[in-house]
């Protein structure tokens, strides 16, 4: 209860400092992550954390850039490390583009628009989610002046709907479109089962005490618009539903490679196809002409035990790399960890957790400090391994140990 009224009166100082102070302790995206464990109702934090039933994958996707070791040159002259790159041919300040979240929402009010700010403050290309929580042209509204917008969309049953949400993209000057393919039908989340877990959060019976655990976050939930799907359908999006529900009803599970000719009959820039798990799949989308994949179990969120991007990387670029572009998805936490996906062979990695974690953790100025920690990580990383482009970035500077 004191700690309830200390935080309550501690809300009235100004909000700038206390961000500045907590950012000033996020030395890294764990911190970041315990920072928003302590911001966030339970239930909010685990749907952003967890994974799929024992969370095997989860935890293997982080574990594989940790076993991964770099094998640094030395004496090169790195005074200039310069981590730009071109990811679909534009220009990235660094490897990095930010996946797309459902939901974002629940983490800060601003929700994706505060993503969309930073990523293009930190010069890198920003995905919205069909499951997001602002829509395609409020995103686009707030992108400043050589953003990189890309929309993510999934094959649902009403085609009509995707059309026109690809259209609304591409009205809007969005560059590419992300098709998400590992998402047939929802994983068991079971830390979300087992809190009765629905979207959006509300504060009832079940949730009072964890809300008034966490008063900066109810208070900024009761002030700000109601949080809802801006893309999906289904209601008018402000009926909470558990996301399998939800999912279930929205989802086409029948998607097969045909969904692909569709959707590349209905939008004529580059698309990205996300959730490729094998090089025989990677194949076939380069076959059918994709300008990129990105390796990618949803963050562990889907089939548990299904393989790890950064292991299966080497392989797929072997298969592929020379004809489209590979983007590396998952476990992805350091500046360190995409260096060692560059080297053996990514374009660019791709990471949901780090701005849910930022966002939840200190909203925007999180998602800033995020971005800047990432990409100062890719330059510390860069110089100590002896290399000063991203093209200098190959697999004789790591080891990845099998099995
Ligand atoms: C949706 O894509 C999720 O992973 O929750």
């Amino acid at each position: 209860m004191l700690r309830t009224i200390r935080s309550v009166v501690r809300l009235r100082r100004p909000e700038r400092d206390r961000t500045t102070r907590r950012l000033r302790t996020a030395a890294n995206v764990g911190d970041l992550r315990r920072l928003a464990k302590k911001r966030l109702p339970g239930g909010v934090f685990d749907y952003i954390d967890g994974g799929a039933e024992d969370e095997v994958t989860l935890g293997r996707n982080v574990e594989a850039f940790r076993r991964c070791e770099f094998r640094p040159r030395v004496l090169r002259g790195v005074a200039g490390v310069d981590p730009s790159t071109t990811l679909l041919g534009r220009q990235a300040t660094f490897p990095y583009i930010t996946a797309p979240v459902g939901f974002t929402r629940i983490a800060d009010p601003d929700g994706e628009l505060a993503v969309v700010r930073a990523a293009g403050r930190a010069g890198v290309p920003f995905t919205l989610s069909t499951m997001g929580t602002r829509s395609i042209e409020e995103c686009a509204a707030v992108a400043g002046d050589g953003a990189r917008l890309w929309f993510q969309v999934y094959v649902w049953h009403d085609r009509d709907h995707i059309r026109s949400l690809v259209e609304r993209a591409a009205a809007s000057g969005y560059e590419a479109i992300v098709l998400t393919v590992d998402l047939a039908v929802l994983g068991r989340r079971e830390r979300d089962i087992r809190r009765g877990f629905i979207l959006p959060p509300e504060i009832g019976p079940g949730t009072f005490l964890d809300a008034m655990r966490h008063p900066g976050w109810t208070l900024r939930l009761l002030r700000s618009e109601p949080i809802r799907f801006s893309s999906a359908t289904g209601g008018d999006g402000t009926d909470a539903v558990s996301l399998a529900e939800h999912s279930a009803a929205l989802f086409d599970p029948d998607l097969a490679w045909r969904d692909l000719e569709w959707l590349q009959s209905i939008w004529d820039g580059p698309i990205v196809l996300k959730g490729i798990q094998t090089v025989a799949d990677a194949r076939l989308a380069a076959d059918a002409g994709v300008a990129a994949i990105a390796v990618s179990n949803h963050g562990g969120r889907q089939l548990d035990t299904a393989p790890v991007p950064l292991e299966l990387l080497p392989d797929v670029v072997e298969a592929v790399g020379h004809r489209i572009e590979v983007i590396c998805d998952g476990g992805v936490r350091r500046g360190s960890d995409i260096v060692k996906a560059c080297a053996l062979g990514a374009t660019a990695v791709m990471a949901g957790r780090p701005h849910m974690y930022a966002l939840g953790a200190a909203g925007e100025r999180g998602v800033d400090h995020m971005l800047g920690l990432m990409r100062s990580g890719t330059e510390s990383t860069m110089a100590l391994v002896g290399a000063t482009t991203v093209a200098e970035l190959d697999p004789s500077l790591v080891r990845l140990p099998v099995g």
